[in-house]
């Protein structure tokens, strides 16, 4: 069954147009959507009056607010000193590699964002990678190439169940 995602003015519209309320828009367009586009913000900007550098300035100042559209799938490679010693920056080329993407940007096919982060609070598990909500542990890339291929074959199965291309 299909739920109708909700347009940009339906969101808005909730509030009233005024600049207290921009961060409410601009964490249900997030919820919606996933990121807060460029148009997105031109919209919540106008609708609230606030000028659009102004808010750019909110939404980098909170981290929660992600500008670029994320990936289906979270790929997050721990680079804290543990995992780091354990192979962790390994892991990150190889992975760059097989989705031909750097750290820190999302497959063109918006199937996989890619990141480092610094100690995930595992470390006697090291190296650890979290997909998702899950942590991976004693990583190698040929153990991260063999999750990422059932996520692949998942999507594979998704994006036919839905009939798209
Ligand atoms: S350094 Fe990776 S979990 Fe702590």
């Amino acid at each position: 069954m299909s739920q109708s995602v909700e347009t940009l003015d339906e969101i808005v519209e909730r509030y009233p147009g005024q600049p207290e309320y921009l961060i409410f828009m601009l964490q249900d367009i997030q919820s919606t959507y996933g990121y807060i586009s460029e148009d997105s913000m031109k919209v919540v900007c106008d609708y609230s009056g606030v000028p659009l550098t102004q808010g750019y300035s909110v939404a980098t100042f909170y981290q929660s607010f992600r500008l670029d559209p994320r990936g289906e799938h979270e790929v997050r490679v721990c680079l804290g000193t543990a995992c780091h010693l354990k192979g962790g920056q390994r892991i990150v080329e190889e992975v760059e590699r097989r989705l031909n993407v750097a750290a820190g940007g999302t497959t063109e096919d918006l199937r996989y964002t890619l990141s480092t982060v610094n100690c995930v609070g595992a470390c006697a598990l090291a190296p650890v990678v979290v997909v998702d909500e899950e942590y991976l542990s004693n990583m190698t890339a040929k153990k991260l190439e063999k999750h990422l291929k059932t996520l692949d074959y998942d999507l594979e199965n998704e994006t036919k169940e839905h009939g798209h291309v």
